[in-house]
């Protein structure tokens, strides 16, 4: 029996589609590279699993980083020394040159695509200082260099870019779920999906497949993420036999809302606002003399944790931290944090003028992800060259390590990183893929394994719901892959995630239907999410130093000597994690600035 003919005896509908380029998500990153590709006369198609406008890119607030110098002097350069500070010298500095200076057309681009952003009195954008943001290269004051709509940068830039697409006639299609990557000989033909809203699977194929999915927030319990952030393309990646990079770099951001893990922005500290402890103390001064409140978002999530353990947290339990702003007065919160206020009073009951809004440092980015070049192209240990590209597969965004963040991300690098790299993206597969080539046909079992790997999650008929099983790897990642780790701690951690990832098998899909069978999506996001848990444990456990986000409590310094490299890590079949690694590029692109040598990190 042909494939297509057995599917269809299981009663799988199959269509094919083919386009010059599919992406896959359409979050800031994943508009920006449809846009582009539209525009530059490619047929696009951009799968995505929920409407476009309700992607996580929307919940960005604080702003993008860009060296306007509109709101005092800037420079690129200066931008790359934070960034690669910010990075524990983890990031690639040929990357980070690249985003660096590619930020501020980036923004003037969005500004004539129709981004509200906000505006000084002489009608420039408006920019706010942010965490790790300096000028002269750490010596000169801070900078301000986050461009910003009010506190709702994400969703002014994410409903422009969809807007831009349709300007483009890009071709969207919204509620599909991605279910695999399609591989031949190493190289990556398309992507299977499921039409959530009627059960059909369809057969993508794209010349360029760029996979924009967005971080994985959800394998843990508390996070600034929306639901959807399960991390799709990085565990499609693991399971075509591909590295993940860096994964055990985990950002946890400051300010949560206390018990509801609601993002409240860096802006607001960015505006004037501070943290304080159980005696009223301005805690950052003694961590961060220089830097104080706006330190970078590991030093300060850790120094929160450390007031916390020493018995100094806020509220009965003494377990969480205020941050004030109450000081700036309803004037300034109107105007630079409407957003902020709604969602402290809604989510913790304060009124933000008059009381102080209760915080955790609380999951927010995954550094790691999907290795990439600064084109977006994957790179894969493959042979001896860790630097080989994937043929016809590319990553942008949160799913992509490019690196640009390394072991630590600024804040407002992130939507910066997603125009860049959406950007960078559309060009290349611009200039590598004429509009219109034929595609070959692919050989009959191309998708065999994929649907019947599909089939086996649906007829799924053990003993654990989806949700049982979700909320034991969150519980647990919470636990053993937090702010502070230990050997002892990870290594629990190992074996734990090691056991939950064992009972995948066991999950009990509650009906066999394929139309808008939630309970069936959801197992197949947790199967994504189970694989990104165990190689961030895992490579967290092999990585034997502190740097960025990755703190060890017993192995506290920088190894240079030893670690300054990237972790690739693998994931076989039978859930075994290995590893490879990948040296940090210490070199620029051009002339136009300097390698920043590794030194010691303080702000
Ligand atoms: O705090 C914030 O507004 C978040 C920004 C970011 O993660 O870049």
């Amino acid at each position: 029996m042909s494939e297509s003919n057995k599917y269809k005896a299981m009663g799988y509908k199959i269509v094919e589609h083919k386009f010059d380029a599919v992406v896959v998500g359409a979050g800031g990153a994943g508009l920006r590279a449809t846009m582009g590709l539209a525009a530059e006369g490619l047929s696009v198609a951009c799968l995505t699993k929920v409407f476009p406008t309700r992607s996580h890119t929307v919940a960005a607030q604080g702003g993008m980083s860009a060296s306007l110098g509109n709101m005092g002097k800037d420079d690129w350069r200066w931008h790359m020394y934070d960034t690669v500070k910010g990075s524990d010298w983890l990031g690639d500095q040929d990357a980070i040159e690249y985003m660096c200076r590619e930020a501020v057309p980036a923004v003037v681009e969005l500004e004539h695509q129709g981004v509200p952003f906000s505006r000084t009195e002489e009608g420039k954008i408006y920019q706010r200082p942010f965490g790790g943001m300096t000028t002269e290269y750490g010596k000169g004051p801070p900078a301000q260099r986050t461009c910003a709509a009010a506190d709702r940068t994400g969703h002014a830039i994410l409903h422009t870019l969809y807007q831009q697409s349709l300007k483009h006639d890009a071709n969207f299609f919204i509620e599909y779920f991605a279910i695999d990557l399609v591989m031949e000989d190493g190289e990556c033909k398309g992507v299977v999906a499921i039409d959530m809203a009627d059960g059909s699977i369809h057969l993508f194929r794209g010349h360029s497949v760029i996979l924009a999915t967005g971080g994985y927030g959800r394998a843990y319990f508390s996070c600034t993420s929306a639901h959807t952030c399960t991390g799709d393309g990085n565990g499609m990646v693991l399971r075509a036999g591909l590295a993940l990079q860096d994964m055990e770099f985990v950002q946890f951001h400051p300010t949560g809302i206390y018990g509801a893990g609601c993002l409240i922005t860096e802006g607001v500290r960015g505006e004037g606002g501070f943290l304080t402890n159980s005696e009223g103390e301005r805690f950052m001064e003694r961590y961060a003399p220089s830097a104080k409140d706006l330190a970078s978002r590991d030093v300060v999530s850790r120094a929160m944790t450390m007031e916390i353990n020493e018995g100094r947290g806020v509220g009965p339990d003494k377990d969480h931290i205020h941050l004030h702003l109450e000081h700036l007065g309803p004037e300034v919160i109107e105007k630079r944090l409407p957003g902020i206020a709604e969602s402290a009073e809604i989510f913790a009951g304060v009124d933000v003028t008059k009381e102080p809004i209760p915080v955790l440092p609380t999951v927010h980015y995954n550094m790691g992800g999907i290795p990439t070049n600064y084109h977006g192209e994957v790179v894969n240990k493959v042979g001896d060259d860790p630097d080989s590209v994937v043929k016809g597969l590319y990553a942008i965004g949160e799913a992509a390590c490019v690196s640009v963040h390394g072991a630590n991300r600024l804040g407002s690098n992130s939507l910066l990183d997603i125009v860049v790299f959406g950007r960078a993206v559309a060009h290349r597969v611009a200039a590598t893929v004429k509009p219109g080539t034929k595609h070959k046909d692919l050989p009959d079992n191309a998708i065999e394994k994929i649907m019947a790997d599909f089939d086996e999650i649906r007829q799924a008929d053990g003993n654990t719901s989806t949700a049982d099983l979700r909320l034991e790897l969150q519980m647990a990642m919470q636990k053993h892959a937090a702010v502070f780790r230990t050997q002892e701690i990870l290594e629990e951690g190992c074996e734990k995630i090691s056991a939950i990832v064992e009972k995948l098998p066991n999950l009990k899909i509650s009906d066999r239907s394929l139309i808008w069978n939630t309970d069936l999506i959801e197992a197949l996001e947790l199967r994504n999410l189970m694989s990104q848990a165990k190689v961030t444990i895992f490579g967290a456990e092999n990585r034997k130093e502190s740097r960025g986000a990755h703190a060890r409590d017993d192995l506290q310094d920088r190894d240079d000597e030893n670690w300054m490299k990237h972790t690739l890590s693998y994931v076989d079949e039978n859930n075994n994690v290995t590893f490879a690694y990948r040296p940090v590029h210490m070199n620029t692109l051009t002339d136009e600035c300097e390698v920043i040598p590794p030194a010691k990190r303080v702000y």
